[in-house]
C-alpha cells in the first residue's frame, strides 16, 4: 500500500486505464468501513482510500477539535484490508484558496442538516473535490449517513460526475447499535442503552408493514427512544428516500431516521422501509 499526502504524489500512482474504486473517510476505522474496502476491493482493480477530517463540515460547536484520529492504527486496518493507496491530505492542501463551495439546494434542511447548518455543504465540497482527484470509477458509501447518501447521489446527477455511487448496508454491534467513529464517546451503560435505537426503528419498521400510519408510527418510535436514560432526542422522521422530500401513499421508499444527543455523542440510525 502507498501512502501519499500531495497531489502531485497522488497523481502519479494513480493508475490509467483500470477500475478505481474509492472510500473517503475522517479515519478512525471501524468494521463499517472494513465493508465498503471490501466491497471496492471486490468490484475493482485499484482501491483507493482517502483520510481527511473535512473541517467544513464542522459547525463551529461541534467536535472537529476531539473527532478520534488514531493514523498508524487506520494505516494498519487500510493495509490489511487490501488498500491499494492511502490519501492523506492537509486542510491547506485541500482548500488552497477556499475561494469555492459546493452549496446544497434541496435536502439540507431536513434530519441532520436542520441541527447542523452548512454541514452538507462541507461534504459536498470536500467529496466533490476528492472525486476530482482520485477520478474513480466507483465511490462507496455507508447507508449510516442515508441522508449524506442520498446529497452525494443528487450531486453526481445534477454535475453529471462520471462515477457510480454503491450504497452499502449498515454494519451494527450484536447488540444492534449501528458501528460509529464517535461510538468511543460512550460509556458501556450508555452503549448497552443505545442498542435500543434499533430495536425501535425495527419495531417502527414493521409497524409500517403492518399497515400503521406514518404519524402512529413517528409517534410511538419517538415514545421509544424518549424512555432511553440520560440522553435526549435530536429527531424522528419519516422521509421519502432518496428525495429526502414528505413521505407520501406514493413513496416506494420511506426513511426512518432518528438522532439521539448522549452526554458526549449524538447518534444517528435509520431503515429503510420498501412498500409491498
Ligand atoms: O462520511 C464521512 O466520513 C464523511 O462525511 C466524508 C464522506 C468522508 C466526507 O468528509
Amino acid at each position: 500500500m502507498k501512502i501519499v499526502s500531495t497531489i502531485p504524489e497522488l497523481k502519479e500512482v494513480l493508475p490509467a486505464h483500470q477500475s478505481i474504486g474509492f472510500v473517503p473517510t475522517m479515519g478512525y476505522l471501524h468494521e463499517g468501513h472494513m465493508s465498503l474496502v471490501e466491497s471496492a476491493r471486490r468490484e475493482n482493480e485499484f482501491v483507493v482510500m482517502s483520510i481527511f477530517v473535512n473541517p467544513t463540515q464542522f459547525g463551529p460547536n461541534e467536535d472537529l477539535d476531539r473527532y478520534p484520529r488514531d493514523f498508524e492504527r487506520d494505516e494498519k486496518l487500510a493495509r490489511e484490508a487490501g488498500v491499494d493507496l492511502l490519501f492523506y491530505p492537509d486542510t491547506a492542501t485541500m482548500y488552497p484558496l477556499d475561494m469555492a463551495r459546493v452549496t446544497v439546494r434541496q435536502g439540507a434542511d431536513v434530519l441532520c442538516g436542520a441541527s447542523r447548518p452548512g454541514h452538507f455543504d462541507g461534504v459536498l465540497t470536500i467529496v466533490s473535490k476528492l472525486f476530482n482527484l482520485v477520478q474513480p470509477t466507483h465511490a462507496y458509501f455507508g447507508l449510516k449517513d442515508a441522508q449524506q447518501v442520498a446529497l452525494i447521489e443528487g450531486y453526481v446527477r445534477d454535475y453529471f460526475v462520471p462515477v457510480t455511487i454503491r450504497r452499502c448496508p449498515i454494519i451494527r454491534e450484536e447488540t444492534g447499535l449501528a458501528k460509529s467513529s464517535r461510538n468511543v464517546y460512550l460509556t458501556e451503560t450508555e452503549k448497552e442503552d443505545a442498542s435500543r435505537i434499533y430495536k425501535g426503528l425495527m419495531d417502527a419498521r414493521d409497524a409500517l408493514e403492518s399497515g400503521h400510519t406514518f404519524n402512529e408510527v413517528k409517534q410511538k418510535l419517538t415514545q421509544t427512544l424518549s424512555e432511553i436514560p440520560d440522553s435526549r432526542i435530536d429527531y424522528v422522521e419519516l422521509v421519502d428516500y432518496p428525495t429526502l422530500g414528505e413521505a407520501t401513499e406514493a413513496s416506494s421508499e420511506v426513511l426512518l431516521a432518528v438522532a439521539v444527543q448522549f452526554e458526549r455523542a449524538r447518534l444517528i440510525d435509520n431503515v429503510i422501509w420498501k412498500r409491498g
